[in-house]
């Protein structure tokens, strides 16, 4: 028999979550329910949501480590990096990133949002200011409001903006957050601009260069490498390995003594379970082939500008990319839904990111394009995305 108050004796109370009903209420009248829709791996689909800029997630040799990699050391980790996590694909894959994009040292992470979290929370602390771009990725946002630091969001690409909130910080050491492209407009960040500005006021920068990777600078070494900013003593780069690279993890890149501080400090390092080695071994695969092919991140930014410039000419307001990220303005969040849907019935997959993932509340389609994107599919592409837009899409 059950002691009297026990959990067994007492019924369960039905209420306790009845408030997500009233928000998911509000959500709905607002258009803005989120609903997963699980892909089948044949549906055939052409994909310009994904962020598989290079095409590589498939590619025989990149999926083929990942599942040679399964099969000699295993599906997971088995723990973290400091406890039996760490293989030697990881340490190659450090190598050989750190190596690429012109770093002194790398850290992989189980994600590149995990690495965002490590990176921002361990290189700052009570006693720090941070500055950030407005529009940087939600990990990054993350990571500020965990590391208890003085924060300031600032205008979005300002280095005028940053250098008003370093001068007149309350702290004095600081960090400058901002993305290299970012994720929703893919625009670029002025780089050496905001490193000016971090050297005038002894500031740290770090660039997440998630969209960069791959797709800016020589070969795809990145948005930081093109800036001539790697390898630079007081600049940290953070990316993940699930776009360009096609598999999945994230990495943090920069000074030794840097690396050295995150292993032992950065808590979403240290109390996670590794990344697989089959994801490690496919980032490592990605990455050779990449260097093998160097023609691919060229060839992934001419898709993007073709795009742009074909959606323009058909009299869509569209991005100018900077890399291989476009966006398009819908006239409102029903409208973007509805009009990513009607692509998807015409077998056409795009993004739609609309308010509370845009910072500036402007719903819009968002396309990716990928270096292996073949000129039917572009027309097709266009054409779908024009005969299935809303009336008030036109600019
Ligand atoms: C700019 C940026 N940073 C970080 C991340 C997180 O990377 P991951 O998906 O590997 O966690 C993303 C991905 O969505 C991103 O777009």
């Amino acid at each position: 028999m059950n002691a009297p108050g026990s959990a067994r004796t007492v019924t369960p109370p039905e209420h306790v979550f009845d408030w997500l009903d009233g928000i998911a209420e509000q959500r709905a009248d607002a258009g803005l329910t989120r609903v997963l829709r699980a892909r089948s791996a044949e549906e055939g689909q052409l994909d310009l949501a994904g962020n598989d800029y290079l095409g590589l997630a498939r590619d025989k040799r990149v999926a083929g480590a990942a599942a040679a990699a399964a099969l000699r050391w295993g599906a997971g980790a088995t723990g973290s990096r400091l406890v039996t996590g760490s293989t030697e694909l990881h340490a190659e894959l450090e190598y050989e990133l750190a190596r690429f994009c012109g770093a002194q040292a790398a850290l992989v992470f189980s994600s590149g949002f995990t690495a965002n979290l490590g990176a921002v929370t361990a290189l700052t602390g009570r006693e720090a200011a941070i500055v950030t771009d407005k529009y940087i990725h939600a990990s990054l946002i993350e990571g500020c409001r965990l590391s208890r630091a003085d924060v300031a969001a600032v205008a979005h690409n300002s280095p005028e903006a940053v250098e008003h909130a370093l001068a007149t910080r309350r702290k004095q050491r600081a960090l400058v957050v901002t993305d290299s492209v970012f994720s929703v407009d893919g625009d670029l960040a002025p780089l050496r601009e905001l490193s000016a500005v971090c050297r005038r006021h002894s500031a740290a920068l770090l660039v997440d260069d998630a969209h960069g990777l791959g797709v800016l600078g020589d070969g795809g070494r990145g948005a930081v490498h093109a800036a001539g900013l790697a390898g630079e003593p007081d600049v940290v780069i953070t990316v993940t390995l699930s776009k360009s690279l096609g598999a999945q993890g994230g990495a943090v890149l920069g000074p030794r003594r840097v690396i050295k501080h995150l292993v032992n400090t950065a808590r979403s390092f240290i109390f996670d379970t590794a990344l697989a080695p089959a994801s490690a071994a496919s980032a490592l695969a990605a990455l050779r082939v990449l260097q093998d092919e160097p023609e691919l991140a060229e060839r992934v930014r001419t898709r993007a500008n073709e795009l742009s410039t074909r959606l323009h000419e058909a009299g869509f307001a569209v991005t100018v990319p900077d890399g291989a990220v476009v966006s398009v303005r819908a006239p409102g969040p029903d409208d973007a839904v509805a009009w990513a849907a009607r692509c998807a019935e015409r077998g056409v997959r795009v993004g739609c990111f609309r308010p509370p993932s845009v910072p500036d509340g402007v719903s819009r389609l968002r396309l990716t394009a990928r270096a292996d994107l073949t000129d039917s599919e572009m027309d097709r592409a266009v054409t779908v995305i024009t005969e299935t837009a809303p009336p008030q899409a036109r600019r």
